[in-house]
């Protein structure tokens, strides 16, 4: 089994995450294939508005875009899924030459800018894989050029304050001194609408949240019995964020190709954070990261912001 797990960071952020006294896995293990897949369902969720008011967000802006960002010639996307978000930014930017879309999920990648390619004749769509925590080397067909950063779906809420700073930092200086910044992110609400969002009646959520453990299991030969935890979602006022957990029905123990790792009834594995942000903060947190804010659009029903940074 040493092979499977050597070098493997995903190995050695399980080993860590679970050695802790509150129990955590980064979210970022949470999109492989199948993981992508019941995230593109929980998109389409009737609780979860974050991707239909972002979307419609999108839409009712893209002459703004046009105007604010008819100068630049490729558009880097962080995270992109599916890029369906996308396509509304790319029909009202006519002058990009490039997309590079970016996503942790090799073959889901690959098959979304496939379909991009032919979709887009006119642009060149080169995917690149990995993970935009860490560092960022832009394809040679980008290095030159005006770059616009896209970061949709308030993904930047599951970074933390530190972690999005740092995010976005290093952003800046991968895009460069006359890039701009395209960034969406979800405002704080009702705290009824923000729970049923996290924690839908189809379950779809619970599922996504589960099968981080099955992942484990298959990738890092460990034990987990997915029926033996539950799926739940707090919200947590003092933080200003959603927290997704994964409660133990039981008391257990589970061992991961050789660590074993206790757990008590009832205590949880913190998987996600999503924060949710107001106008103000995310003008703060922009600033601190050497960007500053162009302009900044809100939806009203369901309180979510797209914002447009400039590279200070
Ligand atoms: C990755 C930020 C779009 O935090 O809302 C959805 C991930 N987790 N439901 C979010 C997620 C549970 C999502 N984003």
């Amino acid at each position: 089994m040493l092979d499977k797990t050597q070098g493997n960071s995903f190995y050695r952020d399980v080993v860590a995450g679970l050695s802790m006294s509150q129990k955590a896995l980064p979210p970022k293990y949470f999109y492989d294939e199948r993981g992508s897949q019941l995230f593109e369902a929980i998109c389409e969720l009737p609780e979860y508005y974050p991707t239909r008011t972002e979307a419609a967000l999108l839409s009712r802006i893209a002459p703004d875009l046009a105007k604010a960002l008819s100068g630049y010639d490729h558009l880097i996307e962080y995270g992109s899924g599916a890029s369906k978000k996308t396509r509304i930014v790319l029909d009202a930017l006519t002058s990009l030459k490039t997309y590079v879309p970016m996503d942790i999920s090799e073959e889901f990648l690959l098959g979304v800018a496939e379909v991009l390619n032919a979709d887009y004749p006119s642009l060149d769509v080169v995917p690149l894989v990995g993970d935009f925590t860490g560092d960022v080397v832009l394809p040679r067909e980008v290095r030159r050029g005006r770059k616009i950063g896209f970061f949709p779906g308030s993904t930047i809420g599951n970074l933390g304050p530190e972690g999005g700073r740092d995010f976005l930092r290093r952003a800046r200086r991968t895009l460069g001194e006359n890039a701009a910044f395209l960034l969406g992110a979800d405002l704080v609400k009702d705290e009824a609408v923000l729970r049923a969002a996290y924690n839908d009646r189809a379950g779809v959520t619970a599922d996504f949240n589960l099968n981080l453990l099955s992942r484990i299991n298959r990738e890092l030969g460990a034990d987990f019995d997915p029926c033996a935890f539950h799926h739940n979602a707090i919200w947590n006022p003092a933080e200003s964020r959603i927290e997704m957990h994964l409660v133990s029905d039981k008391a257990q123990r589970i061992s991961v190709n050789g660590h074993s790792f206790r757990f008590r009834k009832g205590e949880t594995i913190h998987t996600e954070n999503s924060y949710k942000f107001t106008p103000d903060r995310l003008k703060e947190l922009a600033e601190d990261a050497g960007w500053s804010v162009r302009q900044l659009w809100a939806d009203e029903a369901f309180p979510f912001a797209v914002a447009l940074l400039d590279a200070r």
